[in-house]
């Protein structure tokens, strides 16, 4: 698989402290997934944003971006994931958020559930988590055992929130501009 494809299961998950310059080295040292060419990257990245192109994004792939020094994960949710955080009681929630709140709407002034955008950053003390894993099968952080749910909420474990959403918006249909 080149750099420039969103990523399968077999190579998405991976665990990175991201704590400070040895964040930085650890970056270069795994050879950080990032997806330079889906969009226009290079040249925001200077600006502290990044362009993505969802239609890239099969469902049920996850791309990862680095932005300002952080991963953003870009997940094409199947239907099954979207029902699944669309069912969950507020009730139920450490840090109550509904799913429709975590996401940006569209040009048309919709939501579209099946995109959710994320800092890919556990906020326990800052592992990168995995993806399809732990057991609300959305993401699980092995550093110390925070199960996050298909909306990057935070359902079990020691993280004191969900995992954040970044500023963002739609370009078009299709595209969004982080940062
Ligand atoms: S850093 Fe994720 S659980 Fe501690």
């Amino acid at each position: 698989m080149s750099d420039n494809q969103p990523e399968d299961g077999s190579k998405r998950d991976f665990i990175f402290l991201a704590t400070g310059a040895a964040a930085a080295a650890g970056v270069a040292a795994i050879g950080w997934p990032l997806v330079a060419q889906m969009g226009k990257a290079a040249d925001t990245l200077a600006a502290g944003s990044i362009e993505i192109d969802l239609s890239k994004i099969a469902e049920g792939q996850q791309l990862k971006m680095l932005w300002r020094g952080k991963p953003v994960f870009v997940r094409h949710r199947t239907a099954e994931e979207i029902a699944k955080a669309e069912a969950v009681e507020l009730a139920d929630l450490k840090d109550p958020a509904t799913d429709a709140e975590r996401l940006v709407p569209g040009t048309s002034g919709e939501v579209d559930p099946k995109y959710l955008v994320m800092v890919g950053v556990c906020t326990h003390f800052g592992c990168v988590p995995v993806g399809e894993a732990g057991d609300y099968e959305g993401w699980y952080c092995p550093c110390h055992g925070s199960h996050y749910d298909t909306s990057g909420r935070i359902r079990k474990g020691p993280a004191p929130t969900n995992m954040a959403i970044p500023p963002y918006s739609f370009v078009n249909e299709t595209t969004i501009k982080v940062g």
